[in-house]
């Protein structure tokens, strides 16, 4: 089957490669263009350990076409820190200890990132909804969630 060309932005970059039309984004990212910042779990939309923001809404990347992508912007956790200075988010997880194996680390992050920029102060049950879809079998939850309610206030303590 003849290959399509697909562009994107992915973490602030344009790039470009071939895929299937049944190509998932996920898998793109990982054989195509060695992005290997989204994790593969069950490939079936059950885990979250995927997720990516695509113009700045969480996906679930093992369910995206890789050919609905294009002219979009795709942000994996590859793209969070600030040169050798890490996100917010990436600092507050090891503050809380919020990642025993990491493997569902990344998804959560971008899960994360998604709820704190379009609700900077959310409460737990917000953070819980945030992530309902984010599975990790390690650290039980609640590092996680007092991770990304750090990150949330010292956000707000920097914007005051
Ligand atoms: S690998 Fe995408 S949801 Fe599990
Ligand atoms: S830290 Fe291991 S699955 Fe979440």
């Amino acid at each position: 089957m003849a290959k399509s060309p697909v562009q994107f932005r992915l973490n602030g970059s344009d790039r470009a490669t071939f895929v299937d039309p049944g190509d998932n984004l996920l898998t793109t990212l990982r054989r195509g263009l060695n992005e290997f910042g989204p994790k593969y779990g069950c490939g079936q939309g059950a885990c979250g350990v995927c997720t990516v923001l695509i113009d700045g809404e969480p996906h679930l990347s093992c369910l995206t076409l890789a050919v609905a992508c294009e002219g979009r912007h795709v942000e994996t956790v590859s793209g969070m820190a600030d040169g050798p200075n890490l996100h917010p988010l990436q600092t507050a997880f090891m503050d809380n200890f919020a990642a025993q194996c990491g493997f569902c680390t990344p998804g959560m992050l971008m899960a994360a990132r998604a709820l704190l920029e379009r609700n900077p102060n959310p409460t737990r049950e917000d953070v819980i909804e945030a992530i309902a879809g984010n599975i990790c079998r390690c650290t039980g939850y609640e590092p996680i969630i007092a991770a990304i309610l750090a990150a949330a206030g010292n956000r707000s303590q920097r914007q005051a």
